[in-house]
């Protein structure tokens, strides 16, 4: 049987035969580029997800039982847990002293919402010198080395559309100052977008139209990557994962890692109290016994609007999408070389050529796109641990230009943090009348890491006071 015969044949099981129309007009090179994506893909597999997802619109099932997670709360409820907090932050500390910690990035996604050029992680997202995303990380990382003494190893995933440009601009950058062996660049799978009638779409008359897979096709891509095997090689035991698009994230936080092996949580989460009923975060909830993780699309508005006695709501717990997973439960998923995570269904606006070979792009959504998302592995954890984290120190999301979750939101929360770690230290902050900080500053994270760290700069600066309306970087 000749090439096209065989790419025929194993198309034609879930009926995607038009994938080699332009067959006859390609070169070699692009048949060579075609034909590897089409064995690339499990078809029986893809016509099933097809019927399930494209064709149809699976409903989330939710249990009779949903209620919501429990959770260590921002404040300790009694001296008790106090005590544990304490015993935790020491714990956590000894980790880091041991190199137990690496960090996890994961920069695959495609940033449509902020419409820029580029990985997201390179946005010149500092209020004052336009620092990019990645240069937060690669600096708080490098400084917690320091703290700690022992450097962080930086995993970060990218997708097979910015694997080049995001290596390009770690060289271009020296790496910010990191060993270039302390990052560990990988890339995460992809899956085809699918036209509303089941068909599977051509970006161009010899590939077919790809996007990442999600940030689920983490776990997989550590396995496959090779990056779990250097992890147990370096000893380390535990990945502290956040996303690119938060520069307010603590690149490891001690009471977070320490209570993760205390309360030996094989998946834990930061939960953040929503600010409203439907908040675009994902629900924290519980079904027999078991954490889950509830889209906010899917939480019915019965529950998303249901209060406590005390008026407070009773699905508060959202997720920013920061995690602690021990490394052991990773390799335990992935034994068999796969996992199996739900899919998720995002209609999206898909460019694809026609039946005539004209490129196309879409004025409303076209096609669908399936993605698994990291918090579905949580249900499969035996123990998961839940914390909740103060909002305007960690979570500060870079979806939009403007608006909610935005640079701007960002930015302005980048700058309030900032101001209250030196106010903390004793510095006198210019405000506004309703409570904003009047000046714009920006802390490198390779100063100020934490409020000891401010403590220390502000001691070591002799500073006392921001005048108003300024406008400062301290490095
Ligand atoms: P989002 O779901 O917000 O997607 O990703 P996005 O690609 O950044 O932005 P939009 O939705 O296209 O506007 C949350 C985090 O997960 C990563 C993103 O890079 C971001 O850090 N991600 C998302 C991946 O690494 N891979 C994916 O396939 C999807």
């Amino acid at each position: 049987m000749d090439r096209y015969q065989e790419l025929l044949k194993k198309t034609a099981v879930a009926g995607q035969e038009q994938l080699l129309r332009f067959w006859n007009e390609l070169s070699d090179a692009e048949r060579e580029e075609l034909a590897a994506q089409i064995e690339a893909i499990d078809f029986s597999v893809m016509a099933n997800l097809i019927r399930e997802y494209v064709l149809n619109k699976p409903k989330t099932e939710i249990p009779d039982d949903l209620g919501p997670a429990p959770y260590f709360p921002l404040v300790p409820r009694d001296a008790e847990q106090a005590a544990l907090y304490k015993r935790a932050i020491e714990r956590g500390v000894e980790l880091l002293k041991a190199g137990k910690v690496s960090c996890l990035t994961v920069a695959g996604g495609q940033g449509t919402r902020l419409g820029f050029d580029g990985p997201k992680g390179t946005y010149p997202i500092g209020p004052v010198t336009g620092r990019p995303l990645f240069r937060y990380f690669a600096e708080s990382i490098r400084r917690a080395g320091e703290k700690f003494g022992r450097p962080l190893t930086w995993y970060i995933m990218t997708s097979l559309l910015n694997r080049e440009a995001t290596e390009k601009f770690f060289l271009e950058n020296n790496f910010f100052g990191l060993k270039p062996e302390q990052v560990f660049f990988f890339t995460q799978g992809t899956m085809p977008a699918c036209g509303y009638d089941g068909k599977l779409l051509l970006a161009t008359k010899s590939s077919l139209s790809l996007s990442p897979d999600g940030h689920g096709g983490t776990l997989l891509a550590l396995r496959r990557s090779g990056a779990l095997d250097r992890m147990a090689k370096e000893g380390v035991d535990y990945l502290s994962y956040f996303q690119v698009d938060n520069p307010l994230v603590p690149v490891v936080s001690p009471l977070f890692l320490g209570l993760h092996d205390l309360e030996n949580s094989e998946m834990s989460a930061i939960m953040l109290a929503k600010t409203g009923p439907f908040e675009k975060l994902g629900n924290f909830c519980v079904t027999k016994g078991r954490l889950e993780i509830i889209e906010y699309s899917d939480l019915p508005a019965e529950l998303a609007e249901s209060r406590n006695p005390d008026g407070s709501l009773r699905f508060i717990a959202g997720s920013p999408a920061i995690h602690m997973i021990s490394r052991s439960f990773i390799e335990h998923l992935t034994a068999g070389g796969s996992l199996k995570l739900p899919w998720h269904r995002a209609d999206k606006k898909v460019p694809y050529v026609d039946e005539q070979g004209n490129p196309v792009k879409p004025e409303s959504p076209n096609a669908v796109k399936l993605e698994s998302f990291i918090f579905d592995a949580m249900p499969l954890a035996k123990r998961t641990m839940v914390l909740e984290g103060e909002r305007r120190s960690i979570f500060a999301p870079t979806k939009n230009p403007t608006g909610v979750d935005s640079v701007e939101s960002c930015r302005e929360m980048l700058i309030d943090r900032d101001a209250r770690r030196l106010e903390a230290a004793g510095v006198k902050i210019p405000r506004t009348a309703d409570g904003k900080v009047d000046a714009k500053i920006e802390l490198s994270p390779l100063a100020v890491f934490d409020d000891e760290d401010a403590v220390a700069y502000v001691k070591a600066h002799g500073l006392t006071e921001i005048a108003r309306g300024a406008e400062l970087c301290l490095e």
